[in-house]
Formats: C-alpha cells, structure tokens, sequence
C-alpha cells in the first residue's frame, strides 16, 4: 500500500524575532479578543442547551475565554444513537477513505490550524507556547500520521496459509457498537488521538474530554469536520462523569474504552463494566493509560549536568503536569550538595506567570482542585520530622492557580510523596548512602504502585545494565541518560502497567489492533 512515510512535525522554536513567534501572538491576541460559544457536537449537529459552563485560562481568573454548553444524560443517549446511526456507512468506507481523512486532518492541524491550536491549549490549559507546540502542533499531527501508516501494515497483514483447494483470510472487522473515549486535560494531542485512532479503525465514537480541555476540545473537532469526517463517527458531549457512565456502561452495544486519566477512575470503571458484563453484547475492550509515580535514578557515576537538566525538565516542565513528569528521584549522597547547588541555580531563573509571556516558564496548575490537593501535600512536607521543602514551596491562587516548582527532601524512604500521584510541580527526592545502590534498585521497584516512566542516570555501564534488568517492570518507558518525558510518537511508543495502565501504547500498532476484531474465513473449493 502507498501511503505517505511519516515523520515527526518539525518542533518550531518561537524565538523572538520569528515570523511563528509573531503568527502565535497573533492567534492569542484574537482568541483573548473574543469570547467562544462551544456546543457539543452530536451527530453532526451542534447541540446548545440552557446549562452554560464558563471557560477561563487556570492562569488568569479576570478573563473569560467563552462558556460551553453541558449535556445531561439524554445528550449521552443521543450520542449513542447518532454513533450507531453512523456505523454501517463508516465500516464500509473503504479504509483508504478513512486514511484520507486522517492524514488532511494532520495537514491542517499542522498548518491551517497550527497556531489557533497552539493557542487555545495555551490559554485554555495554561502550557506555555513550547509546551503546546510539541503536544498539539506535533504529537497530535505525528499520532495521525503515524497511525495511519500502522492502520495500513495491519490491513496489509501477511495472509493465512493455505491448502490445497482451501483459501484463507482474515478479516479485520471494526469492534461490533460503539467505543466511549474519556479523555484527559494535559495533552491536547491525547485528548484529539484517543477518538481519532479508534474511528480511524472503522468505529464509531462518543468522546468526552476533560472539563478542563473543553476549549481546545472545540478546535480538534472543527479540525476533525473540516478534514471531512462524516456525522456521527466522533461524537463530542460534555456531561458529568457520572450522567456520561450510567447511560454508556449500560448500553448494550458498548464495546469499548479509550481512557486516559486517574488510576481511581479507571479502576471504578472496570468495575463497573465488570458488574454489567451480563449486559453487553461483546466483552467490551478496555484500553487505559492511568497514573504515574516516576522516577530518576542517579548512580554515583552520573554527569551531574546531566542529571540536573533530567530533574529540573523532566519534573517541572508544564507544571509537572505530564503523565510521565518525574516526581521522586534517587541521588546519591556524594552528589546531592552540588546537584542541590545546581537545581536551585536553575529553578530560580525560572520565570512565572501567564501563558501570554512567552518568557513565562512556569504557567498555573490546571484549577483549583489541583492548587488545593498539590498545596496540602507541600504544607504537611513544610510541618513534617520525616521531610523538608529544600526548593520553593511558595504559592498563590489569587490571579492564577501558581506554584513555584518545589523540591521536597524525604528523610525515609516511605514518606509519602514518594508513593503517592500529586500531578503537579512538586519532585521528591531520597538521598541514598552510595554503598546502598543496590537496595536503593529495589526502593525504585518497590515504593510505588505505578510503573509509566523512569530514568537511569550514569556513566558507569555496568550500573546501567543492572538498573536496566532490575527495574524491567518499573516503567513502561525506560531512559538511560535522559530526563523521562518527551516520548515522541513513531519514536517511543509511550505506555505503562502495574497502576499506570493497560500498556496498550499509545501511537503504535498494538493500540490500533485493540480496536478491530478480526474474522477468519475459510473457503473450501
Ligand atoms: N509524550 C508525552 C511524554 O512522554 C506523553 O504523551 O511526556
């Protein structure tokens, strides 16, 4: 098959100066200028109801980006039927058909609507213009583009053998009723490929993103229409949790889950598709990246330049707010007071505020439940024997939901933010004895429950190998010598087990393969 070889979107820098730079401040100046009204998008239609949720930028309370219109549990009923309404036509659109749709839909994302993408994530989800270039600009685009290339090596599968007067195929059938993608706030890239690559597959979709993504939510689905993709294959509602999972999970005809978000959620949800399983007319497929507690390790062998940058980037970039953001880091006693030196140094450079001051590093937490949760765990560190706030620990929630990137020292292995998901700008660290390597190998494995991503740090091969085997199942993407975010699509397929998921990678041909149910056919002559 001849579709085009994909590469990853080049990154733009923004430096001042550029004509990008002048482009994005532009797209911001307008969306600032204008408050949006956003309907849900049911069928094709769009759908405007009389509860309005206002839309504000978590770094700034003053301003008003626009309001959305939430749906009740008839919204969910109704997307439902507009997605099944939609299925016979969608499966047998010829699965070029649905390739092309995709790959204009990466076309415009990557040019038309790169900065008005850019834009509403930086406003609407407070990343800073880096930060949204690689998620919406590039990893959305690379997710369409590279899923598309996966789509065709699984419709290009190598075919049965056969027998003689026999003929075999397979047969790659969308799943049998409709797949409900929960999406998440933090990547607008996650939020647009988690119903794309399952509709790409032939299924119809009820998608219903994060409250807090709902502003660029609205541009991935303009984005999705103008690529031509026909009424009622990626339903978009914005309904409560609770009104969205009682009509869904009780439908006979759902055959599938594309999340990602909490680990508590995702495991209620199983649950609860466990107990209605009588219900349904097929096992429904559940496909989960979930919640992280991970890790640098440095060996007494590590860079320390090396190190420093993998901690200060890989823990607070985007607030610390990446599903693979380092949060507890292991450090040897002999490097810990320069390293301190070095992170200190830099954590102080950086600047806070705003999205629309590109010098802003650090931008606000997402809202104010996650000001409050992060902030409790920084003031119990402040009062606590078994730790201390070494780095920042300041914040304000009177403009912007801001806080400073905080470094906290646990004086025991055990304390909690060690173990426990803040999903904020808060890196723990645990100073080991450097005689203690190899029971700190087995702190790393054994502290958390969760196992997305982690990092060995060291120049000391034998260390890596060892770090590398006996940490096989505390990461399901796995860094030697690099901070551990930045997974890139095509790249490294991102995805991880134990607490963090189903592993199902996202962006590779081991998700897409979750949404197709094959048939074999024999044929006897
Ligand atoms: N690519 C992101 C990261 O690895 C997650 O989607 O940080």
């Amino acid at each position: 098959f001849n579709v085009p070889v994909p590469t990853n979107e080049p990154v733009y820098s923004y430096a001042p100066g550029t004509k990008e730079r002048e482009l994005l401040q532009a797209a911001i100046a307008e969306a600032r200028a204008q408050e949006v009204d956003v309907p849900m998008y049911i069928g094709g239609k769009e759908i405007r109801t009389d509860k309005l949720g206002k839309l504000t930028p978590p770094h700034d309370h003053k301003h008003v980006l626009g309001q959305y219109h939430q749906g009740s549990k008839s919204h969910v009923t109704d997307a439902i039927n507009a997605a099944l309404a939609a299925k016979a036509d969608w499966e047998n659109l010829p699965w070029e058909q649905r390739a092309a749709i995709f790959l204009k839909a990466a076309e415009l994302a990557s040019s038309k609507y790169r900065y008005k993408l850019n834009a509403a994530t930086m406003l609407g989800q407070s990343k800073n213009p880096y930060q949204a270039e690689i998620d919406s600009a590039c990893e959305f685009t690379d997710f369409l583009r590279f899923n598309v290339a996966y789509m065709t090596e699984i419709y290009a599968q190598q075919p049965p053998a056969n027998s003689k007067g026999v003929w075999n195929r397979v047969e790659q059938r969308p799943l049998e009723g409709f797949v409900f993608a929960l999406t998440p706030f933090n990547f607008t890239a996650i939020a647009g490929n988690l119903p794309s690559c399952v509709a790409m597959m032939g299924n119809v979709v009820v998608w219903k993103p994060s409250n807090t993504q709902i502003y660029s939510a609205n541009v991935l689905m303009q984005i999705f229409k103008e690529a031509g993709l026909p009424d009622g294959v990626i339903n978009l509602i914005y309904v409560s949790g609770p009104d969205a999972g009682d009509v869904i999970f009780k439908h006979p005809d759902f055959a599938g889950i594309h999340f990602t978000g909490s680990t508590g959620v995702f495991q209620d949800i199983w649950k609860t598709i466990g107990q209605n399983i009588h219900q349904y007319k097929t096992y429904p497929r559940i496909v989960g990246e979930t919640g992280g507690k991970d890790f640098i390790l440095a060996h007494p062998s590590a860079d320390i330049n090396v190190l420093n940058t993998a901690l200060v980037r890989g823990a607070f970039e985007y607030q610390g707010q990446k599903c693979s953001a380092a949060s507890r880091a292991y450090v040897p006693a002999s490097l810990w007071n320069e390293l301190k030196g070095l992170m200190e140094k830099d954590i102080k450079s950086f600047k806070i505020g705003g999205t629309e001051d590109f010098s802003n590093f650090i931008n606000a937490v997402i809202d104010e439940k996650a000001f409050d949760k992060i902030t409790s765990y920084i003031d119990k560190a402040k009062s606590s024997k078994d730790a201390e706030v070494v780095i920042g620990g300041e914040y304000d929630k009177s403009t912007g939901y801001f806080i400073h990137p905080t470094v906290i020292l646990a004086k025991t292995p055990d304390y909690e933010t060690l173990s426990e998901e803040l999903f904020g700008p808060v890196l723990t660290i645990y100073v080991y004895d450097d005689n203690k390597w190899e029971e700190t190998l087995k702190l790393v494995d054994q502290t958390s429950i969760y196992a997305l991503t982690g990092s060995i740090i060291s120049q000391d091969r034998y260390a890596i190998d060892q770090a590398t085997n006996a940490l096989r199942n505390a990461a399901g993407n796995f860094y030697i010598n690099d901070k551990c975010t930045g997974a890139v699509v095509g790249q490294q397929p991102f995805g991880g087990a134990r607490g963090s998921g189903t592993n199902d990678k996202a962006g590779s041909m081991i998700n897409l393969l979750r949404w197709v149910s094959p048939r074999t056919i024999k044929e006897t002559f």
